[in-house]
């Protein structure tokens, strides 16, 4: 059987938390609860394939920095996410892509396995960042290639083909 692991990243309160329990465990917690960092497990089929993920849910408050760097060595693939509702949360994320492109230091970025996700799309009515912001993501990021998908943890919508996605790419390579 394949397993990958995989590490989930972006600002404190996007979401990253709730995508993993609506994936893991199909609930959402309405409170905000700040993650150090948790770890998950959980089978996916994905093109009849049957994989068995490790999902590493990371800290988005700065102070936890070091621990970031950490699964950016060790996981095979990464799921950045920012809220539709914060233009920062989003600008963050071209960041964060850079730290971990100084940490993997591959020959050409799109080497390293990544999905960009746009989460809290239930909040539509509050919208900052534009549907095309993977546009700017790649161009600034050097990238040819990055899949994108809005999700919302909330309702589930679009949940699973982040994973789905994510293991696509991995497979890729
Ligand atoms: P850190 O662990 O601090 O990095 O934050 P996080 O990215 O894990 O955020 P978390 O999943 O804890 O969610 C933060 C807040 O946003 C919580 O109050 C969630 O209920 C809420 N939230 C998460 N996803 C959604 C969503 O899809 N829609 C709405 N409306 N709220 C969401
Ligand atoms: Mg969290």
């Amino acid at each position: 059987q394949f397993k990958t692991d995989v590490a989930i990243i972006g600002s404190g309160g996007v979401g990253k938390s709730a995508i993993t329990c609506r994936f893991v465990q199909n609930t959402f917690v309405e409170v905000y609860d700040p993650t150090i960092e948790d770890s998950y497990r959980r089978g996916i089929t994905v093109d009849e394939e049957h994989i068995l993920l490790s999902i590493v849910d990371t800290a988005g408050q700065e102070e936890y920095r070091a621990a970031r760097d950490q699964q950016y060595r060790q996981c095979s693939g990464f799921v950045f996410v920012y809220s539709i509702t914060s233009e920062a949360s989003a600008e963050n994320t071209i960041e964060l892509h850079k730290q971990l492109m100084k940490v993997r230091n591959p020959i050409v970025p799109d080497e390293v396995p990544i999905v960009l996700v746009g989460n809290k799309t239930d909040l539509e009515d509050r919208r900052e960042v534009p549907k095309d912001f993977v546009k700017s993501f790649c161009s600034v990021s050097r990238r040819e290639n990055v899949p994108i998908v809005e999700c919302s943890a909330k309702t589930g919508l679009n949940v699973d083909e982040v994973f789905q996605l994510m293991v696509r790419e991995i497979k890729k390579r």
